[in-house]
């Protein structure tokens, strides 16, 4: 899919988020919330729904957890704008509390083709409800800071999930606001570990394709020297040379863009 192509296709769906009556969300709304972002991005962040401010814009994270979650962003030096951003649930639900499961069931279809159209290496949930969807079971507590493979029936074929804290909650609490800190600093690392899941992939499929009966056999290419088509936009090739060893820091300047 080109970069336009996708647009288009989140285009559309916005359009249809914005217009949607699937649950009683829509009752309460001022303003739908679909999501917004970098269409070509590696790396989309998964909230719970909107608040106050978002609903009154039709833009997702733009009140007090929005900041945090831009200062978040800014500490690996990535900006909001090279990553998608939107929500388990896109209308807000009345003061702000959780949303019910047949609303996140209503909604969920949304998501699921937003993540379908971006096909991102990783998905980063915020929250506990988010999180529930991409790692079910999971206790915040014990997940936070730590990637999954994510189920492909979320949208996202070959994509981790790393869960955070939500910004809210680290805005009540100095020490979750710290642990989340923590948390963002190993987001690159969970980035590359997620383009070598990719370009694995990339070469299980072309080393499953039938050899040419004419030709003599190729020697199989060593999987390191292997640069990974599947990733999207001209990130940089993955070679194992390039990571750093297991035990080194993460890069955390890793550029999206
Ligand atoms: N909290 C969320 O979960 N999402 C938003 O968009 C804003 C605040
Ligand atoms: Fe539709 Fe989702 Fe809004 Fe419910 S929350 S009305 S399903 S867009």
């Amino acid at each position: 899919m080109t970069d336009a192509e996708r647009r288009a296709a989140l285009d559309a769906i916005a359009a249809e988020v914005n217009v949607c009556t699937r649950c009683r969300l829509h009752a309460g709304r001022t303003r739908a919330v679909p999501g917004e972002g970098n269409p070509d991005t590696e790396v989309v962040f998964v909230g719970e729904g909107p608040g106050f401010n978002e609903d009154r814009q039709g833009r997702p994270f733009v009140g007090r957890a929005g900041d945090l979650l831009v200062k978040l962003l800014g500490s690996i030096g990535w900006r909001r704008e090279d990553v998608f951003i939107t929500n388990i649930v896109k209308c807000r639900p009345p003061d702000n509390r959780d949303p019910e499961p047949d609303e996140i069931a209503a909604c969920l279809p949304y998501l699921q083709r937003q993540l379908a159209v971006l096909d991102p290496a990783l998905v980063v949930t915020l929250g506990r409800h988010s999180m529930g969807r991409f790692m079910p079971g999971a206790r915040i507590s014990q997940a936070h800071g730590t990637v999954r493979a994510a189920d492909p029936a979320t949208g996202a074929s070959v994509a981790l999930v790393y869960a955070l804290y939500h910004p809210a909650a680290a805005l009540r609490s100095t020490e979750v606001e710290r642990q989340s800190f923590e948390d963002v600093a190993g987001i690159p690392r969970a980035l590359l570990d997620a383009r070598t899941k990719r370009a694995d992939r990339t070469i299980a499929a072309t080393e499953s394709e039938p050899a040419e009966p004419t030709e003599p056999a190729e020697p199989a290419e060593p999987a390191a020297a292997v640069t990974s088509p599947a990733m999207p936009n001209a990130a940089p090739p993955v070679s194992a040379a390039a990571f750093p060893p297991p035990d080194a820091p993460p890069d955390d300047q890793l550029t999206l863009f």
